[in-house]
């Protein structure tokens, strides 16, 4: 949630800046705004000067083609609005009362009324709605404060000021701030917000996210919580909380070099969603290859001790991560026979179960830096850290696209999905990934607590090999039917989307992906509770789409279709084709597969639907309104 994205070196800091936002435009895409500081001749003081935009970031990059401004440091943002309309007034990087220091901000100051207050004795009125704007005034205070007592260390003063105010703040936030001042000078902090420095040559970064920097350099270290640092062009200085200089070696960036690479594809999404065959190859080469017969052959990060002690899982996890999780815990109680819950990381928060004995928790976050899933599971582990009894240990598992993520640092059993950056907002290949994960995990348990045969563990290994073919072919086919139709679709204001059993989540996330990159209302039913309510809303206007594949609920399903069909309603089927089939108006057939194994396909036809819709609608597929990628606020 918002991309922060500063230089400081010998370059001029313009153009890097707007190249650098524009890999963490995901984060973010309402404002984005740069502000420069560009020496003076004496090369001790600068100048210091800012543009914003309202709107993407293309309308920055325009403006300062238009308005040029130069400078060896600077710093840029791409804003998600929290507090205050996206509007120029309101983008980032603000600016203190002396008009000498600019600040950019991701993440919120949750105490920024209080602090706002303090500053009106001083005469100081905030111009802004944003909860950032009190921080460089702040920071021009508390310089005002070290001049006064004749230090002369420009660098130096503004890190110890913006120490001084990192005290008074309070909620989740990384920060970057300069000031005209000392034209040397980038300093940069860090809490439950991530923030990253990249090493370049004779030039330093900081950045919201490790992808913004390919192209400028591999070399980069994470700032932990809390940590502050000044970067100069000669090198940084790290501290910690209390001011104790810090030294960690840096880390080299992996596999982020395909970042923004649409190749021949109209979005980011569409290239996603024919990505997945491949993230599934992978997945399957790497965690259950077919040269081994054994039905153990599932890679795990949790130790088989650990595996005996577990008695039940809670899933923690938000939008589209938690459909995944729902086929996950369909699996692991259905197949394996664990007890599985899955909560909204933002409701179980504030309202959690009672601790249970002997339970794994797992997280999964394709970005592993969603805010309420980190604070879920930093709750979940201070709960359990607080009892003093082995039964309730806290037992933790990671699910993540990003091994560089806070999630993966925080949690040490992780399972990396490996799908490959994704760009496009809405998610699909990453979806695809932490599926994938769960039939592992499943296969895990099921074959660990001898729940179920030998052969039916072989069998879903079997067809879980077959799913990189039958997604390649299943992509190809309805790729072109889903474009067929959509135009039919452009129109309708509703869609209900039906499932039931382990193809409920897929209604769910067929739902979501339609709401967020069409902007056309549709919700998710287990197709069962049809007739407990939404059936009211159906006519012809109100198209509904049933996934039904042959098993458990098969019959179910196709019956509750027909009672939409009753009422008029339009019919979109995902399911085989068949004499069943007929009753649909519009058939994605499916490939014959067990049940076990379909939400991996049944979701295929339901991304493609979307985006062709979405598309057809001229709408910005891969930024849609109000989204952003990674939501690190509350
Ligand atoms: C945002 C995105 C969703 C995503 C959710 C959880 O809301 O727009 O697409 O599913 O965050 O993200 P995570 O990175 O935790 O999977």
């Amino acid at each position: 949630m918002c991309g922060i994205f500063g230089v400081i070196g010998s370059r001029e800091v313009s153009p890097l800046i707007i190249d650098g936002l524009r890999k963490l435009e995901y984060r973010g895409y309402d404002s984005a705004g740069l502000a420069t500081i560009q020496k003076s001749n004496n090369k001790k003081f600068g100048e210091l000067f800012t543009r914003k935009s309202k709107g993407k970031l293309i309308n920055l990059s325009n403006l300062i083609k238009e308005k040029p401004i130069q400078g060896h440091l600077g710093i840029g943002h791409t804003r998600w609005a929290t507090h205050g309309k996206p509007n120029e007034k309101n983008a980032h990087p603000h600016v203190d009362f002396t008009g000498q220091i600019a600040v950019v901000q991701n993440g919120i100051i949750e105490n920024y009324r209080d602090l706002s207050k303090s500053l009106q004795p001083k005469g100081i009125t905030l111009i802004s709605e944003t909860d950032t704007e009190v921080v460089p005034h702040l920071i021009g205070l508390e310089i005002e404060n070290f001049l006064d007592k004749g230090h002369s260390d420009n660098g130096q003063i503004l890190l110890s000021a913006v120490q001084k105010v990192l005290s008074l703040l309070e909620g989740t936030y990384s920060l970057a701030v300069i000031w005209s001042k000392a034209p040397d000078a980038l300093v940069v902090a860090r809490r439950q917000a991530p923030l990253v420095i990249g090493f370049g040559e004779g030039e330093f970064f900081c950045a919201s996210d490790t992808p913004a920097l390919v192209g400028f350099t591999r070399t980069f270290l994470p700032l932990k919580d809390h940590e502050v640092a000044l970067l100069t062009p000669l090198g940084i200085e790290l501290y910690d909380a209390s001011g104790t200089r810090q030294h960690r070696a840096p880390s080299l960036l992996k596999g982020t070099e395909l970042f923004a690479d649409k190749r021949n594809f109209r979005h980011f999404m569409l290239k996603e969603i024919y990505e997945q065959p491949e993230t599934a190859q992978l997945w399957i080469d790497r965690y259950l290859p077919s040269d081994s017969s054994s039905v153990n052959s599932f890679i795990s990060p949790i130790t088989k001790s650990t595996i005996d002690k577990i008695e039940q899982i809670q899933i923690l996890a938000c939008g589209t991560s938690r459909h995944a999780a729902m086929v996950g815990a369909y699996l692991l109680e259905q197949f394996a026979g664990v007890p599985t819950n899955v909560h909204f990381a933002s409701e179980f928060r504030y309202s959690p179960p009672p601790v249970s004995p002997n339970t794994l928790t797992i997280g999964v976050s394709q970005s592993g830096e969603t805010a309420d899933t980190l604070a879920a599971i930093r709750m979940e582990k201070d709960r359990r850290d607080s009892i003093n009894d082995p039964n309730f240990s806290f037992h933790q598992l990671g699910i993540t696209n990003r091994l560089d993520s806070s999630l993966a640092r925080e949690i040490d059993n992780v399972i990396d999905i490996g799908s490959g950056i994704e760009i496009g907002v809405a998610a699909t290949k990453t979806f695809l990934g932490q599926m994938l994960s769960f039939y592992g995990l499943t296969l895990l348990f099921a074959s660990h607590k001898q729940k179920r045969s030998t052969q039916e563990i072989l069998n879903l290994s079997n067809d879980l090999r077959l799913i990189p073919k039958q997604l390649l072919d299943l992509i190809k086919k309805h790729d072109e039917f889903s474009k067929e139709i959509a135009h039919m679709f452009v129109d309708t204001k509703d869609v209900i989307f039906l499932g039931r059993g382990i193809n409920y989540p897929i209604a769910l996330e067929g739902a979501l992906k339609l709401k967020e990159i069409s902007y056309i209302h549709a919700q998710g039913y287990p197709a069962g509770e049809l007739k407990h309510g939404p059936i009211a809303l159906l006519d012809q206007n109100v198209p509904v789409l049933s996934i039904a594949v042959p098993g458990l609920v098969y019959e179910k399903v196709l019956s509750n279709s027909q009672e939409a069909k009753a009422r008029d309603a339009r019919l979109i089927g995902v399911a085989p084709s068949g004499p069943e089939s007929e009753m649909f108006d519009h058939l994605f057939a499916i490939p014959q597969v067990s049940e076990w194994v379909s939400p991996l396909l049944t979701v295929v036809p339901l991304q493609l639907f979307s985006y062709h819709i979405a598309a057809h609608k001229g709408f910005d597929v891969d930024q849609p309104r109000n989204l952003a990628k990674i939501v690190t606020v509350e």
